[in-house]
């Protein structure tokens, strides 16, 4: 009795946001943001799309993938920074739009890290209750919402998606999760935030002009801290399965800066044709990224039976964490 990941699917929205349009928004240039991070373009929700939208729409395609209705789902985990509301959860709000009545639903916050650590609760519930048969786990943002559009240092990082991963159990097949480290250090939380909005510093006429509710980074200090615990725990993760750099064909990492990933794969000895990226057509998508990256994996037929896939995030908090698939 395994549990594996039974369908994926993804939804970016349709209007595209291209560095030469951002070259009209602020002071930049199409050079310095391919140069500096591999960016090219990035995927800006509608106005009247909120983030459960975007996981609705990735959320059909998983559970079309996986051969599921969605009322045969147990749990609904979403992980996101960009919820609708501060509550009801996102998950709620998803379950109503999907018809999923049976199952609970709760919202995860972990950033950048939220696909990986939702990857791993999914997989515990299913272990450790076997009430629990379908799980839907779903990595959404809408960026766009949070992110300063006068702050050159971040308005070019960031876009909109959503990807969607249903696991199960499966009596013919063994476990697709062969080891999972996670882990946070809220020693730095000041490197990665959004300052007001919360008990800390509720809205108010003043956090809105002080522009207190959008994302604020340190974008060297992320970039060195991302870096080394993604490779810790990569390393992590491989010893404890006893997969060495060799046998990966995939590294996927969280989708943050073509410089960051190229680190991060140097130090684990992958060379980059096997590091996956999109991160050139969406940017850094958050806890959507690592999904958007499996489901053109999948869909592409990239990967086949057997193959060792490597999942690694990062994301404020800190938080991070690697999942090695045996797919
Ligand atoms: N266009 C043009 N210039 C820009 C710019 C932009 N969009 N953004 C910043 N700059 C300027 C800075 O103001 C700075 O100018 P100064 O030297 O006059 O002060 C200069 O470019 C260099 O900035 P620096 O911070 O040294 O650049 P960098 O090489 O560290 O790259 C990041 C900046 C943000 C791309 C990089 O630090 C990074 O990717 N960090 C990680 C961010 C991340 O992934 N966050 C999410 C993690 S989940």
């Amino acid at each position: 009795m395994g549990i594996i990941i039974s369908g994926i699917g993804s939804y970016v929205p349709e209007k595209v946001l291209t560095n030469a349009d951002l070259e009209k928004m602020v002071e930049t240039s199409d050079e310095w943001i391919r140069s500096r991070t591999g960016i090219e373009e990035r995927r800006v929700a509608a106005d009247e799309q909120a983030t459960s939208d975007l996981a609705y729409a990735a959320a059909l395609r998983a559970l079309e993938d996986a051969d599921t209705q969605a009322e045969e789902l147990d749990v609904i985990i979403v992980a996101s920074i960009t919820v609708d509301q501060v509550f009801p959860s996102t998950a709620c709000i998803l379950q109503k739009k999907l018809g999923a009545s049976r199952a609970f639903c709760f919202d995860l916050e972990a950033a950048c890290s939220g696909l990986v650590y939702s990857l791993e609760v999914g997989q515990s519930l299913l272990k450790s209750n076997h009430r629990y048969k379908k799980i839907l786990v779903i990595g959404a943002e809408k960026l766009s919402s949070i992110v300063d559009w006068s702050d050159r240092n971040t308005c070019v990082l960031f876009g909109d998606g959503a990807a969607a991963v249903v696991i199960e159990r499966d009596a013919e097949r063994d476990d697709c999760i062969l080891s999972t480290s996670l882990g946070s250090d809220g020693n730095h939380t000041e490197v990665l935030n959004i300052p007001a909005g919360g008990s800390r510093i509720p809205a108010s006429e003043q956090t809105v002009a002080e522009r207190l509710h959008y994302i604020r980074m340190a974008g060297r200090d992320v970039f060195k801290l991302a870096v080394n615990a993604m490779v810790s725990s990569s390393k992590e993760v491989m010893e404890e399965a006893g997969v060495t750099s060799e046998q990966i064909k995939w590294l996927v990492p969280h989708q943050a800066n073509y410089r960051i990933l190229k680190a991060v794969a140097q130090r684990l000895h992958i060379p980059e044709e096997r590091v996956y990226m999109n991160l050139n057509r969406f940017g850094n998508t958050s806890a959507a990224s690592i999904g958007l990256c499996l489901d053109e994996i999948a869909r592409d037929k990239l990967v086949s039976t057997g193959d060792y896939v490597l999942l690694t995030a990062f994301g404020g908090g800190l938080t991070w964490g690697s999942i090695l698939l045996k797919w």
